[in-house]
């Protein structure tokens, strides 16, 4: 009895317990690929994330085709562009697994992302930039990191990634701009390793790779814009943007080619906002999703005069905008780079 009390006491200490914010690793880009993820492992212990790293592939590819696969995507590494092939010939070793696990393992993770982002501008024509990231599997919210990829020792981008995932979902680049990437339709695990095929025999960039990619060298929010549109990619995707001036906000719904859609801030119009969730913004969503009315209708309560980096917060965490697979939010913008906040959220977000 005692015992059956005590197990009830826990089980209610955790499921209470509150969002914390994820582990932060300095990454510097003038060292090696194959080096440069080590802080890793003095960040987490090694055998539990190769476990972390098993479920996620287990739970995401069904074991045989796993077996079926491991053969081609081994004949597939060479293919692997700079730095990500170094990055993960790295990671496979400091994790102590095979380069062919570390790669499913990458594209494990470009499928399955239900996601929501913002992008909204207050009176003063401050941009702000807010994201959900849901996934069906809770490990990775112990496998979240916030990184800071370092170039002479000053912080040349950041965002927030999981352990052995060398793409990126959300970042920011200081003063320049925020981006958000939200999955586009519904993939499936058996054309997953199609994107595999295609990402290194035609040179098409990962949706996430692309992120870093423009992360790293883009000059603004409009050469951000110009090349997120432009760069052939292995999926759909939408990509969301924010800027540092008055108007910078835009929702970008990609084709594998170039842009379906672009979808700008327009707060001269009423257009102060604009969500996006996994569907086309001019569709409406399926019946049995609520997310983007959900996150709407908080929008327009909180109203263009009261929206700042807290209150997109509380409408990203609202249910079911926030719902039982969401792993982590991100609140960012891009002219005060210093707020940028991650927070995990161990038990998502229950109706209340
Ligand atoms: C994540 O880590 C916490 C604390 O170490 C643990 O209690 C929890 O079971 C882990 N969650 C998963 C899904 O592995
Ligand atoms: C990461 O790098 C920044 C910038 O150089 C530095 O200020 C910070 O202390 C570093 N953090 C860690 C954990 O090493
Ligand atoms: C939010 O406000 C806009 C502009 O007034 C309106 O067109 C839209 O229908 C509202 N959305 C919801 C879900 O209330």
């Amino acid at each position: 009895m005692m015992v059956r009390s005590a197990v009830l006491l826990l089980g209610l200490v955790v499921s209470c317990r509150a969002q914390f914010a994820p582990p932060t690793l300095n990454i510097s880009l003038d060292e090696d690929p194959e080096v440069r993820w080590m802080p890793l492992t003095k960040v987490f212990d090694v055998d539990y994330l190769k476990k972390a790293a098993a479920e996620v592939i287990d739970s995401t590819v069904p074991k045989w085709v796993h077996h079926a696969v491991t053969p081609i995507v081994k004949a597939l590494e060479k293919y692997v562009p700079q730095p990500y092939a170094g990055e993960i010939r790295g990671m496979a070793s400091h994790l102590g697994g095979s380069i062919s696990d570390v790669i499913i393992l990458n594209f494990a993770y470009e499928i399955s992302a239900f996601c929501t982002s913002i992008v909204a501008q207050d009176k003063n024509g401050h941009v702000y930039h807010g994201r959900n990231l849901d996934y069906p599997h809770p490990v990775l919210r112990n496998m979240t990191i916030n990184v800071n990829f370092l170039k002479n020792g000053k912080v040349a981008y950041s965002g927030t990634s999981f352990a052995g995932y060398v793409g990126l979902w959300t970042g920011q680049s200081p003063n320049k701009f925020t981006v958000s990437g939200d999955q586009r339709g519904s993939e499936h695990w058996w054309n997953w390793w199609k994107n595999v095929v295609s990402a290194f025999l035609f040179r098409r960039s990962p949706v996430s790779w692309l992120v870093r990619e423009i992360l790293e060298e883009a000059e603004n929010f409009q050469d951000a814009v110009m090349r997120l549109s432009k760069i052939p990619i292995i999926t759909g995707v939408y990509y969301i943007v924010g800027g540092v001036r008055a108007g910078e906000g835009a929702v970008i719904t990609r084709d594998r080619v170039g842009p379906a859609d672009i979808w700008p801030l327009d707060p001269v119009n009423g257009g102060w906002y604009r969500v996006e969730t996994n569907f086309d913004h001019w569709l409406p969503p399926p019946a049995w999703d609520h997310r983007r009315d959900a996150a709407n209708k908080a929008l327009n309560a909180t109203g263009q005069d009261h929206i700042n980096m807290e209150t997109l917060y509380q409408v990203l965490s609202q249910f079911p905008v926030c719902n039982g697979g969401t792993i982590y939010t991100t609140i960012m913008s891009a002219a005060a780079p210093e707020k940028y906040n991650t927070l995990v959220r161990p038990q998502g977000c229950q109706p209340k």
